[in-house]
């Protein structure tokens, strides 16, 4: 069997999870479903990022001990990615024991290696983001060029990792493989990025010590970038699975954090000798009006009432169409209502219901033989097909939106099929009887195949459709690419309404 590994980044437990940390969860998940039902042994994982400075200071604010402040946020994660009907195969912390011992074992083999040395670090701290700066990268209020808050100047004896080292090989893996840095605008970034130079980097910190402490000097905690990176790592090894998922397929991770996976990652990798992952995804922000959203700007959109008043499906479903994957994307409850009313609660939802309706009303739920087909029957068929084998192909090259998009334009399709046919006008006829069979033997079939296609999008719904249709609910994506599976005698369920309608307030 073929593996696949995808990843998303480990989420910060500083605030709440908002809409904008749903999507990345989304689009890994859906991709991560695509594979398992291309027929592909699939580890996918996700986690948090517990470490540093200011998970310490929100700690000791509320009077916790670190982990007593991140346990509960990071339930909420879980209960979160369960609601979204997310299928992570492992969820990963890095406060604990399996990662302290993964991320001590590669510092010391880099170490071992000679890349990483003590020296006296004096430098630009953003504590809220965790990162290092330098006077020139900073804005023009002399703030994080990220948060635009406050950076702390820091002098302390620490550890370096030779960063500079890598420049050149790093240059020539990327130019060399054109698919390592998706989307090319990123990767072009990153180009320039390291053709400015690379310097070093302060890879410990003694200011604090909520952290992996350093191996034979546990003054020093690493640094949580060091250290959040290597949770892709962290359950292979523990369960001996590098071989099989190693190097990841998919790093999926937001276009602001494209520079520690493309640059410190793959260059701590090469430093431990491992192979480099085969491609790191930047995909694009969700906004409101514009702007990203963030729990400072207080524009930010709450994913676990969004889910009780809409269901995971519809927001999977508006996520994963609206938004091209690599641009940024504006969310909003008007646009969320409107694709709910238009795609979900009437096209996909008639056509099931019709359907169902139809072979209920006239042939008392059974399915017949089909037999002698018309021409349109025939490319109707050959459409349904088509449509599923280019799902494929873009699923394949990761253009999710538009493949969820060639899913609704055959439901389209299938809908006026019902209009050109006019089952209710054969069923009066005696001698279109056959031609009654067909149309409805197609519109039952083309439900199947539909409900494999949406089955990486909206888990649910898949099953829904198929409960309805009182078929298998274990298909594989060639079965949508096989017309005629349904066997004739075949008795369908009573049509239940999909979603409803969302009224809207004027
Ligand atoms: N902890 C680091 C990642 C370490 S990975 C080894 C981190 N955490 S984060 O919680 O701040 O962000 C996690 C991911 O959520 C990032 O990929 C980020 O781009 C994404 N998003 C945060 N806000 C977002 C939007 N508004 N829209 C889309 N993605 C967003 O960075």
């Amino acid at each position: 069997m073929k593996n696949f590994y995808i990843t998303t980044p480990i989420y910060y437990p500083s605030a709440n999870l908002h809409i904008g940390h749903a999507y990345c969860t989304t689009i890994a998940d859906a991709i991560a479903r695509y594979k398992r039902l291309a027929g592909y042994e699939v580890f996918f994982l996700t986690g948090s990022d517990e470490h540093g400075q200011k998970i310490q200071r929100s700690a000791q604010a509320q009077n916790k001990t670190p982990l007593e402040y991140v346990d509960p946020i990071v339930d909420n994660f879980k209960e979160l990615w369960k609601k979204f009907h997310i299928s992570n195969d492992d969820f990963i912390r890095t406060s604990e024991p399996r990662h302290e011992k993964v991320v001590q074992e590669i510092f010391r083999r880099i170490r071992d290696n000679g890349d990483i040395y003590k020296g006296e670090y004096t430098g630009l701290y953003c504590t809220p983001c965790e990162s290092y700066w330098t006077e020139l990268q900073l804005d023009e209020n002399g703030c994080c060029p990220d948060c635009h808050r406050p950076v702390e100047k820091v002098s302390e004896e620490a550890y370096f990792f030779k960063l500079s080292k890598y420049a050149d090989a790093l240059l020539k893996h990327i130019e060399d493989n054109p698919e390592f840095i998706v989307p090319t605008s990123r990767r072009n970034e990153m180009i320039q990025f390291i053709k400015r130079g690379l310097e070093d980097l302060c890879i410990s910190r003694t200011s604090f010590d909520w952290g992996i402490p350093v191996p034979d000097d546990e003054r020093h905690v690493i640094y949580v970038w060091f250290d959040a990176v290597i949770n892709y790592i962290t359950p292979l090894i523990n369960s001996n699975k590098m071989e099989k998922f190693w190097p990841a397929d998919i790093h999926l991770v937001g276009k602001e954090i494209v520079r520690f996976h493309t640059i410190i990652w793959p260059a701590m990798l090469m430093a431990a000798n491992l192979p480099l992952p085969k491609q790191i995804y930047g995909h694009g922000w969700l906004v409101t009006d514009g702007d990203k959203m963030s729990k400072s700007k207080g524009n930010v959109v709450d994913p676990v009432a969004l889910v009780e008043e809409f269901g995971a499906d519809a927001i999977r479903y508006f996520l994963l169409r609206e938004i091209t994957l690599g641009l940024d994307g504006n969310f909003s409850r008007d646009a969320l209502i409107q694709r709910i009313n238009a795609d979900l609660a009437n096209d996909l939802g008639n056509l099931l219901h019709r359907t169902l309706n139809m072979i209920g009303k006239f042939q008392k739920k059974i399915l017949l033989p089909a037999n002698d087909l018309t021409d349109l029957d025939k490319s109707f068929r050959a459409e349904a097909v088509d449509t599923a084998k280019e799902f494929r192909r873009l699923m394949d090259s990761v253009q999710l939106s538009d493949a969820v998009k060639i899913v609704w334009k055959f439901i389209g399709r299938a809908n006026k099929y019902i209009d050109e046919t006019m089952p209710w006008k054969l069923a009066k006829d005696e001698s279109q009887r056959q031609e009654l069979a067909n149309v409805l033997y197609n519109l039952a079939e083309s439900l199947r195949i539909v409900s494999i296609l949406i089955s990486p999008f909206m888990p649910s719904t898949a099953l829904k459709i198929r409960e309805q249709l009182k078929v298998s609910a274990e298909f594989k994506l060639d079965d949508a690419e096989i017309f005629g599976q349904l066997e004739s005698n075949h008795e369908v369920g009573k049509p239940e309404q999909l979603f409803p309608r969302i009224l809207v307030d004027k």
